[in-house]
């Protein structure tokens, strides 16, 4: 689809069933409808993060290609890097439907998926045979009937590691019961150096990112800031949805599950800050959570973000707004005054 057949198809979509309108748009990629977009580049734009080479910082965020099948015209959509999943080791359904409802009033969305995805071995298979160039991550999720759940996130490791370039441990899904559990001292720190253990084995070194929630109370804060410190995991993704709901009009708004986009801006902004002023600078931060601007780009790097993602954003603008991001973002560094993206993280603080 070229632009503009995107933006008339746009209005159609969004009177489409939610779930059957996102399946719709993994088919329009994998059909190569929705057009090719280069990553947007400059030399300010052109950044590390954790080792990362990125043509631009802004990234897709997980839950959008849960199962892999997406990851070349993904590539092709304007993003500077991609995170595909979650998958856990064995395939399984997720919760009843419906089970992801759209808040058009609030720009805003509100999912219990419950780690719906074919399983580690299937998405093993599609990720080996990805395209060899472009940045693509795999977000970790355990099985809800696990016993032991630090072993899901270690087992999809090892199976899918070798050929992705990057691994978050996503322990801030508000879907899986108890999930958030694993954000406490002792499980994080059993978490983060298993898994730190297992990614030191393969032959290539891959970052290994740590997803944190953004409804954390003080102890959380201590807890994850110190297991961070303690392990040097490779970075901190901040933030997951939020079981938070207020100040929304959208008829949904009570549904149960986690809300993205924009009423997640601000609250996913705060436990950024929080981060970037606690680790200053020691390890690097993705930011995520309502962005769908340069502006709000702009603002979570000046926070403290090195990098940031999006997801939800994309159901209202289409994937041409990610090339207008990556421009407007350039813009505003180049104005004031910045000659590369570096300069301007954590600015703010
Ligand atoms: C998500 N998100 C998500 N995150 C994650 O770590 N693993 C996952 O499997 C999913 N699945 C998922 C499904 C759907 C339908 C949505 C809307 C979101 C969370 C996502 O990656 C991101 O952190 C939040 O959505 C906040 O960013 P946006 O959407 O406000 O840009």
């Amino acid at each position: 689809m070229t632009p503009i057949v995107e933006k008339i198809a746009l209005p159609f979509v969004h009177r489409m069933d939610p779930e059957k309108a996102h399946n719709r748009t993994i088919w329009a990629l994998k059909s190569g409808l929705l057009g090719r977009r280069k990553p947007y580049t400059s030399s300010r734009l052109r950044t590390d993060v954790a080792g990362l080479p990125l043509l631009n910082p802004v990234g897709l965020a997980a839950g959008l290609d849960k199962n892999a099948e997406a990851i070349a015209p993904l590539l092709r959509s304007g993003f500077g890097f991609i995170e595909v999943g979650a998958a856990t080791p064995k395939p399984q359904d997720g919760n009843p439907k419906p089970r992801l409802f759209r808040l058009s009033e609030d720009r805003a969305a509100i999912n219990r998926f419950g780690f719906n995805n074919d399983g580690m071995y299937k998405i093993a298979d599609r990720l080996a045979k990805r395209p060899e160039t472009g940045v693509v991550g795999l977000n970790l999720g355990a099985n809800k009937t696990s016993q032991h759940r630090t072993i899901d996130y270690i087992k999809v490791l090892e199976t899918c590691g070798p050929y992705v370039d990057f691994a978050t441990l996503n322990i801030s899904s508000p879907n899986t019961e108890r999930l958030r559990d694993l954000q406490s001292k002792d499980q994080l720190l059993g978490l983060v150096k298993g898994a730190l253990e297992t990614r030191n084995s393969f032959d290539r070194r891959i970052p290994i990112f740590l997803k944190i929630a953004p409804d954390l109370n003080a102890q959380l804060v201590d807890d994850i800031a110190e297991v961070v410190q303690r392990t040097r995991v490779d970075g901190l993704i901040c933030t997951n949805t939020t079981t938070s709901r207020d100040g929304l009009v959208s008829p949904h708004a009570d549904q149960k599950g986690g809300l993205s986009g924009a009423p997640l801006f601000d609250i996913s902004n705060e436990v950024l800050a929080t981060f970037a002023r606690r680790l200053s600078g020691t390890v690097p931060i993705i930011g995520v959570g309502g962005v769908s601007s340069g502006a709000e780009a702009y603002r979570k790097i000046r926070l403290g973000a090195s990098a940031v993602q999006l997801y939800t954003a994309l159901v209202y603008h289409g994937f041409g707004l990610v090339t207008r991001i990556a421009k407007d973002l350039d813009a505003r560094l180049a104005a004031d005054g910045f000659d590369h993206i570096s300069e301007a993280v954590g600015i703010d603080l």
